[in-house]
């Protein structure tokens, strides 16, 4: 018997699809919501100014190697800072958290849909006809996540100790509302950052028989925050660019942050 001869389907050409469901819908909001954010987090790093109130400081500028405000480590402006290049304390550090959301799996799936149509969503049809993938330059520099998950990591424990200076007033120990969105900011930071499948992997996920790893309670913890892992991603992100906006907004003296005990 001859075997039957085997076709592909026709190339899909852009936005062709076969589905009838608003499949458009999911890559646009992710676009105004990724813009949104770029647009407001660019914005404020640029600004140099307003990033600090009293005991707070804007997780944008933290941790502050060199500036203006009492958090700074190493003092203000250095002398040796090229006086035609912008200083602003954010641009020195903000590469790295932005670094791991770049790189991050979830992400990556996101904004290859809503910023490259690569495809616009699943079985839709794209705008190019080749595909290099991420094991072809420049995709493939995408392998450096691991490596920003480290610093994310040390991020973590810088932010947190933000949130124990956010407990100490002029008049001593207190909790104001700036002290709740600070620590809100971290646990939200905290369960992205620990939910990474790039961890989920390293603290076990590599091993043949998983159960008997003695890391293998730290491993479920990871699985389960890895569950959410979008879900982390986007209410970390949204409460990140608030907890800039709440410092700036009470700098600015426009909100007047309220003291809780
Ligand atoms: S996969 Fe998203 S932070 Fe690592």
């Amino acid at each position: 018997m001859t075997p039957a001869a085997a076709t592909m389907p026709p190339q899909r050409g852009f936005g062709e699809t076969m589905r009838v469901d608003a499949w458009w819908k999911q890559p646009l909001l992710i676009f105004a919501g990724f813009a949104a954010f770029i647009i407001y987090s660019t914005w404020a790093a640029f600004q140099g100014t307003h990033y600090h109130f009293g005991p707070y400081l804007s997780p944008f500028y933290s941790p502050e190697l060199f500036g203006d405000s009492p958090h700074a480590w190493f003092g203000p402006k250095p002398g040796w800072w090229p006086g035609w290049l912008l200083f602003s304390p954010a641009l020195l550090i903000l590469w790295a958290p932005g670094g791991l959301r770049l790189t991050c799996y979830y992400y990556r799936g996101a904004y290859y849909k809503a910023f490259w149509a690569d495809p616009p969503a699943c079985t839709v049809g794209e705008p190019r006809k080749t595909y290099l993938g991420e094991r072809s330059f420049p995709l493939i520099m995408q392998n450096v996540h691991r490596y920003f998950l480290y610093l994310a990591i040390i991020f973590i424990f810088i932010l947190t100790y933000d949130v124990w200076k956010a407990m100490w007033f002029a008049d001593g120990f207190g909790i104001g509302v700036g002290t709740v969105v600070l620590a809100i900011n971290v646990v939200l930071l905290a369960a992205f950052t620990f939910g990474c499948h790039a961890l989920r992997h390293l603290i076990g996920g590599f091993r043949d028989q998983l159960s008997r790893s003695p890391t293998y309670p730290a491993y479920r913890c990871v699985s389960c925050l890895n569950r959410r892992h979008m879900l982390w991603a986007w209410l970390s992100l949204f409460w990140v660019g608030f907890a800039d906006l709440y410092v700036r907004m009470c700098s600015m003296g426009i909100w007047h942050d309220l003291r809780l005990l």
